[in-house]
C-alpha cells in the first residue's frame, strides 16, 4: 500500500512511499537527502521528528522514551503506518539531546545513588 510521506520543512513536499519499506529507503530513492549512519535503527543519525501520522519502529534501539514522547522516529527502520508528516535534519533535532541546563533531569530519571541523599 502507498502511503503519503509529507516533509514540513521542505516545502512540504510530498512523496508516495510503500508501507513496507523504511522511511530512509523511500525518501532517499526519491532524491531526499537525509543523514544515516548505522542503517539498523542503533545510532541516532536518522532520527527525524514525527509531526503527524503514525509508524511502526519496533527495531528500533537508539531512542529513549522522553525522545520518543517528543516524536522522534528512527527512519532507517520505521515504516509508515498512515499518511505522515516529518520534519528531518539536523533541525528538527531540537529536542532529540537534552540541554542539562535548560532542560534539567527529574528526580526520577537520576540514577539511584545520585537521587538518594547519602547520610554524612
Ligand atoms: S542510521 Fe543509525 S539509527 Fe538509523
Amino acid at each position: 500500500m502507498m502511503r503519503t510521506v509529507t516533509i514540513a520543512n521542505r516545502d512540504n513536499a510530498t512523496f508516495q512511499v510503500d508501507h513496507r519499506k523504511p522511511l530512509l529507503d523511500s525518501l532517499r530513492a526519491n532524491g531526499v537527502d537525509l543523514p544515516y549512519g548505522c542503517k539498523y535503527g542503533g545510532c541516532i543519525t536518522c532520527a527525524a521528528k514525527l509531526t503527524a501520522g503514525e509508524v511502526h519502529q519496533g527495531a528500533q534501539v537508539a531512542l529513549n522514551n522522553r525522545q520518543i514522547s517528543h516524536g522522534y522516529v528512527i527512519l532507517c527502520v520505521a515504516r509508515p503506518m498512515s499518511d505522515i508528516t516529518l520534519e528531518i535534519g539536523v533541525e528538527s533535532h531540537d529536542k532529540l539531546y537534552r540541554n542539562p541546563f535548560l532542560d534539567p533531569l527529574e528526580p526520577h530519571e537520576l540514577k539511584p545513588d545520585i537521587a538518594t541523599p547519602k547520610d554524612i
